[in-house]
Order: structure tokens, then C-alpha cells, then sequence
């Protein structure tokens, strides 16, 4: 199994953590686990370097505050093992031009920045996201719904793999989790939440106020009554939605628990329900940072683990493509 998170923001979301990270910690008793956060995807978006440093060791440090344990999972950062960028190039080699062309995040991302200020990166990002799974030959991706595109190319690219140069790598699946695959903006409940929302985005590490006030001033609609309909109550549905995610009650229990109740009860146990999870994970991630040896010995360890997988996968594929290997090594 193999997941990825981008260094773009000084904290993950709420979104990140409900659709995604949530479920890594658990899969580890199940499967093979790595975990990336990947600071060369994070590039295809012009940072500040000292933005994208902290980035790096703050995601790192939420990585493990989550509950990864560093000396089960590979938890490592992307550039730290170079044969993601490797495998990413044999892969665009096999990528149409119209292919890459298709996936929606590129398209939105594209249209936003304009012409003049998108790059090759960019395009590509979707292939590099595919060297990173296949790699470890990943057949589980716990991601949120707005990735699936990107795991569909993955897998056609792992097919035409295998059909043009003989059974080498493995296919993944996704492995998205219905419930929670989507949380949605506070101010704007019908579009997913993203970091580039200035007040309809919770992030875990903001003051505890802050959090708070975020979702105290969540929109809903103008009637009373607390159901969970996502089409006719977007913003109801996705404080259920947050509810469900952070205590993993069933929602039909927690739907009958708001009955006769008003739309501040369902704001103030959201509100609840995040602040318990966010204020011992603060804690935790700010222990991790302020041990920097600490962190940059569990990065290396990480390094360490998944490179070894990765330089295996990257060697049968250059094998495979016919590439004569440097001999003595
Ligand atoms: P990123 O960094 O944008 O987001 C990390 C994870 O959070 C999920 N997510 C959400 N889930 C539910 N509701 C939301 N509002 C929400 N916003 C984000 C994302 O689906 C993702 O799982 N391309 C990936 C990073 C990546 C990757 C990989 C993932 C690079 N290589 C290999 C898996 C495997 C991305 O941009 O995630």
C-alpha cells in the first residue's frame, strides 16, 4: 500500500484527514505500508524554498502524530528517493500527449493559473503520481475521491506496461472510502474543501479558536430540520458528514441523536468532534518538531526502508525496456 500527501500548506485539513490520512495508521496491521509526503509534486506550483522546507517537516511531523508508526510503515519524503523522478520518466514515455491532457485536476489548475504560467510539471504531475505508486507495487491507494482520475491513469499506464514489455508491475487499486471520500468547503458546502479556501477550510493546526469560530460560522440553509441529504442540504450533511468522520458513529445514529435539535447543537458537536482530535495532535506535532535530530533520523530510516523496495522496481523496469545496465554495481 502506498499513499501520498503534498507539502502545500503549513497544516493538513480536515479533508486531507477524514478522506485520507485517517485510514493510514489503521491499514498498517493489514499491509505493507508507505507513506510520502511528496515535496516534488509540491514544486509544479511555484513555493517560497523556505515555504516548502517547513512544509516538509511539518507534514513529516503530522505524518507520525496520526498514529504512523515510523518503525512499521516506510514514512519518507519523495526527493529523498530518487527513483520516483527515474521512474516517472519511462513512464511519460508511454503517457499520450492527449491522455495527460484529459485529467480534470490539470484542466482546473491550468484554466486558474493560465496559459503563461502553467508548466510541464504540471501536465506530468499525474505521472509522476503513478511512479510513486508503482513503485512499491502498490495494489491499495487510500486516497480521497478527487484522486481516482489519477489512479485510473495509473493503472492504464501499469497495463500498457505489461503488455508492451512483459509482466513487471503490479496493478493498484483505490481504495476510497465512501463515507468520507469528500469533505466540503464551510462557506461554499457544494465544492470539495481545499487550502486555497480562506475561511470554508479547517486546518488541524490552526489556534483552537480559530477552528472553532470556522465551523460555528459553517453555512447551512434556511430551514430546522437535521438530515443527511447532501444534494438538498449540502451544509447540514457535511457537519454530519465531519461528525461521522472524526467519532466513527454510524450516521443514521447520529442523524436520530440531532432530532428536535437546532442547527447550533449540530454546529457545536462538529465543533466537538474536532477539537478533541485537533488539540492532542498539536501537542504531538509540536513535541516532533521541536526534536529535529529526532525527525531527521525517522526520515532517513524512512528513506531507508522505501528505497530499498523502489531501486528493486526501478532495475526490472529498465531491464525490461531494454536498457543496458552498468555492470559492477
Ligand atoms: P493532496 O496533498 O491534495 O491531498 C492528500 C489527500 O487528501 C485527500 N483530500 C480530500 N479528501 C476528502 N475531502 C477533501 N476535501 C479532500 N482534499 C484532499 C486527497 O484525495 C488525498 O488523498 N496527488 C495527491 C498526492 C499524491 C499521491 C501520490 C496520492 C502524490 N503521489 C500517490 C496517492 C498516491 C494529492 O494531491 O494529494
Amino acid at each position: 500500500m502506498l499513499s501520498g500527501i503534498q507539502p502545500t500548506a503549513d497544516s493538513f485539513h480536515i479533508g486531507n484527514l477524514l478522506g485520507a490520512v485517517q485510514y493510514w495508521p489503521r491499514l498498517q496491521d493489514t499491509h505493507d505500508a508507505f507513506y510520502c509526503v511528496v515535496d516534488l509534486h509540491a514544486i509544479t506550483v511555484p513555493t517560497e524554498p523556505k515555504d516548502l522546507h517547513h512544509r516538509t517537516l511539518v507534514s513529516f511531523a503530522q505524518l507520525i502524530a496520526s498514529g504512523i508508526d515510523p518503525e512499521r510503515s516506510a514514512v519518507f519524503v519523495q526527493s529523498h528517493v530518487h527513483e520516483h523522478a527515474e521512474l516517472m520518466w519511462v513512464l511519460s514515455c508511454l503517457t499520450g500527449f492527449g491522455e495527460a491532457g484529459r485529467m480534470t485536476q490539470f484542466k482546473d489548475k491550468a484554466q486558474k493559473a493560465g496559459a503563461e504560467s502553467t508548466n510541464v510539471g504540471l501536465f506530468t504531475y499525474p505521472v509522476l503520481m503513478a511512479a510513486d505508486i508503482i513503485l512499491y507495487g502498490a495494489n491499495a491507494v487510500p486516497v480521497g475521491e478527487d484522486q481516482r482520475q489519477h489512479l485510473e491513469l495509473s493503472r492504464d499506464l501499469v497495463q500498457r506496461f505489461n503488455a508492451r514489455f512483459g509482466e513487471t508491475l503490479v496493478l493498484p487499486e483505490p481504495y476510497i472510502m465512501r463515507g468520507t471520500a469528500k469533505i466540503n468547503d464551510l462557506q461554499d458546502p457544494t465544492s470539495k474543501m481545499s487550502k486555497s479556501s480562506p475561511t470554508g477550510v479547517v486546518n488541524l493546526l490552526d489556534p483552537l479558536k480559530t477552528i472553532e469560530k470556522r465551523i460555528k460560522s459553517a453555512v447551512t440553509d434556511s430551514e430546522t430540520e437535521i438530515r443527511f441529504d447532501p444534494v438538498g442540504k449540502p451544509g447540514v450533511s457535511n457537519l454530519l458528514t465531519i461528525i461521522h468522520g472524526f467519532t466513527g458513529r454510524p450516521m443514521d445514529e447520529i442523524v436520530a441523536s440531532f432530532e428536535g435539535r437546532m442547527y447550533g447543537d449540530l454546529k457545536k458537536e462538529a465543533a466537538a468532534a474536532v477539537l478533541a482530535y485537533a488539540e492532542p495532535f498539536q501537542a504531538r506535532v509540536h513535541e516532533l518538531l521541536a526534536d529535529r535530530a529526532e525527525l531527521e533520523r525517522l526520515m532517513a530510516m524512512g528513506a531507508a526502508k522505501a528505497q530499498a523496495v523502489a531501486s528493486a522496481t526501478l532495475d526490472a523496469v529498465y531491464e525490461a525496456v531494454g536498457f543496458v545496465r552498468r555492470s559492477g554495481r
